[in-house]
């Protein structure tokens, strides 16, 4: 069915396009709002051009996808609890995303979706990477699907959060648990019903089910496989550019080849369900 509001125009045949003829400062009318969530469920994240949005527009372009998320560690501005800041300098040790990941997944519910504004980039570098979790899933053999279909995995936050981003050990709540969770190895997407890989080198640390020897050399193996490149595209950010991705069916990395310089911008994140 053709698009009659946006124009969606591809940047890879496996993940990610391109929308024009938005104006994300104004509300989304039903329509568009319809059409730009098929994009991203037809092409797991979707990228828009030249958005002079504010905080209050940005959050509320998410909230027309769910309610917003907060990050479980990561200070915000003042008055803007869903606001992620990402930015790196001639200052940083460390940036936010620099090994493939799906936002959180530590979380018990994991966010649904990730809209990040970039208002500095560096010139040249900075892109981000996305992986195509579907793609990951069905290129494996049937013996693989089938091990993999019955297995959880653990997903802790510690050795990601502390010490990054400003965190010295407490949440937002004040306490100091680290959030983790068990999930589905393989994870039906809620919306489009397919089976999506749901593994990922940031926060997994093992396969419950297994010995730890097994459960490395298997997690070892998919990580190795969600590096494949012809699961991926990557987004040459241009300042007011938006990426917007499924969490729930694509990964992505965040690319450091830019220091000392800067790159600044924000992100809104969508809550989830729990993965099954
Ligand atoms: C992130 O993981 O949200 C950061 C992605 C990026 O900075 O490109």
């Amino acid at each position: 069915m053709p698009y009659e509001t946006i124009t969606v125009t591809p940047i890879s045949p496996v993940i990610g396009a391109e929308i024009s003829g938005i104006d994300l400062r104004q509300p989304l009318g039903n329509q568009a709002f319809a059409e730009i969530h098929r994009a991203l469920l037809e092409h797991l994240v979707i990228f828009f051009r030249d958005q002079d949005i504010d905080w209050e527009q940005h959050k509320a372009f998410g909230r027309r996808f769910g309610a917003l998320h907060i990050h479980p560690t990561a200070p915000a501005p003042e008055g803007h609890p869903e606001i992620l800041v990402i930015h790196a300098d001639e200052n940083s040790k460390t940036i936010a995303g620099e090994n493939w990941h799906s936002d959180v997944s530590c979380d018990a519910e994991p966010p649904m979706g990730s809209i990040l504004h970039l208002h500095q980039v560096p010139s040249p570098g900075g892109d981000t990477m996305f992986a195509n979790m579907y793609a990951a899933y069905d290129a494996l053999s049937d013996a693989m699907k089938s091990l993999l279909d019955g297995l959880h995995a653990r997903h802790e936050s510690r050795h990601v959060h502390l010490g990054r981003l400003g965190n010295k050990g407490r949440m937002r709540d004040g306490t100091d648990a680290y959030p983790e969770s068990v999930h589905p190895v393989v994870r039906t997407h809620p919306e489009t019903g397919r089976k999506a890989l749901y593994v990922n080198e940031n926060f997994t640390t093992r396969i419950e089910e297994m010995k730890s020897a097994e459960s490395r050399a298997l997690l070892e193996f998919l990580y190795r496989h969600v590096e494949t490149p012809e699961f991926h595209c990557r987004f040459h950010w241009r300042p007011k550019s938006i990426a917007f991705w499924d969490n729930r069916c694509a990964q992505h990395r965040a690319l450091w080849d830019y220091f000392p310089q800067t790159r600044h911008g924000y992100r809104v994140t969508v809550a989830g369900t729990r993965p099954h």
